[in-house]
């Protein structure tokens, strides 16, 4: 494998995690994988999974510019009515801040989550990146509105829950920070019905262009408790291999 970003500076330690020991040792090659499902898929969910087990970063569009609509810094203010509507944030604004990203990670394992999301997207990470894995999770519509309505976020972190699925311990409070938890802007009904429409029109060639280079593993099912082994497992022989 390629680590095409090795020119790359170091992080700045702003992802740091906390790397499972017996992972770390056995492999230390860069891996690169992509998650692709539609809002509520469980990206955010598996991905945090894949950090705890193999110390991977999860680099989440949704979750930098979220964090930039709390800080209300420009990229915020520029993004903030796309996502309350359900739209796809302009190319160019969101390309040169996952690019940016990518960059300030340097040679490190990643997921990328939310990225990219239309083909001009994907030949612009090619260009920059090689991916060694694409994990596809598809999961039927009416499992994932119903999620949806029952998710709460700690929007700085990112970190989500679900209440009847993983609850905070103390109701509507984030477990780390013990901050209010909210409910994201385009989780209301009507908006998750224009970002599931808008996923299969623009993520279907995206995967195409994927699959035809031999990167996609798709994994179908209704609950994450039954997709995530089979994300570990494949993983785990992935990096195994280098
Ligand atoms: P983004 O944040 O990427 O949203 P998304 O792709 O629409 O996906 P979600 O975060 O909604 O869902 P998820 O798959 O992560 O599921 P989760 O793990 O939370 O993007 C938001 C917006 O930003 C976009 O609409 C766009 O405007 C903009 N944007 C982002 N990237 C962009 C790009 N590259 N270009 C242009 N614009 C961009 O799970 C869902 C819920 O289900 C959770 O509550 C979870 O706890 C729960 N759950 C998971 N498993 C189970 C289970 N088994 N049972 C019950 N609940 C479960
Ligand atoms: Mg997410």
């Amino acid at each position: 494998m390629r680590p095409s970003c090795d020119r790359n500076k170091p992080h700045n330690g702003h992802f740091a995690q906390i790397q499972p020991l017996y992972y770390i040792k056995m492999y230390t090659k860069i891996f690169r994988a992509v998650i692709i499902g539609a809002p509520g898929s469980g990206k955010g969910t598996i991905s945090e999974l894949i950090v705890k087990t193999f110390g991977f970063l999860h680099i989440s569009s949704g979750d930098i510019l979220r964090q930039n609509i709390i800080k209300n810094t420009d990229l915020g203010k520029k993004a903030q009515s796309y996502i309350a509507a359900g739209q796809l944030v302009p190319d160019e604004i969101v390309t040169k801040t996952m690019i940016a990203r990518i960059t300030e990670v340097g040679n490190k394992s990643y997921i990328l989550d939310g990225f990219p999301r239309n083909g001009a997207q994907a030949d612009i990470l090619s260009a920059r990146c090689q991916i060694n894995a694409v994990i596809d999770l598809n999961i039927p519509h009416d499992v994932i509105i119903e999620r949806v309505k029952h998710r709460w976020i700690h929007a700085p972190s990112g970190r989500v829950y679900n209440i009847g699925f993983n609850d905070p311990k103390v109701s509507g409070k984030d477990d780390v920070t013990g901050e209010p938890l909210t409910q994201r802007e385009d989780d209301k009904p009507e908006v998750v019905a224009k970002r599931l429409q808008l996923y299969d029109e623009l993520m279907g060639p995206v995967l195409a262009w994927y699959g035809e280079r031999g990167l996609v593993t798709t994994f179908k099912g209704r609950e994450t408790k039954e997709i995530w082994p089979r994300v570990e497992r494949f993983l785990k022989d992935k990096v195994n291999k280098g």
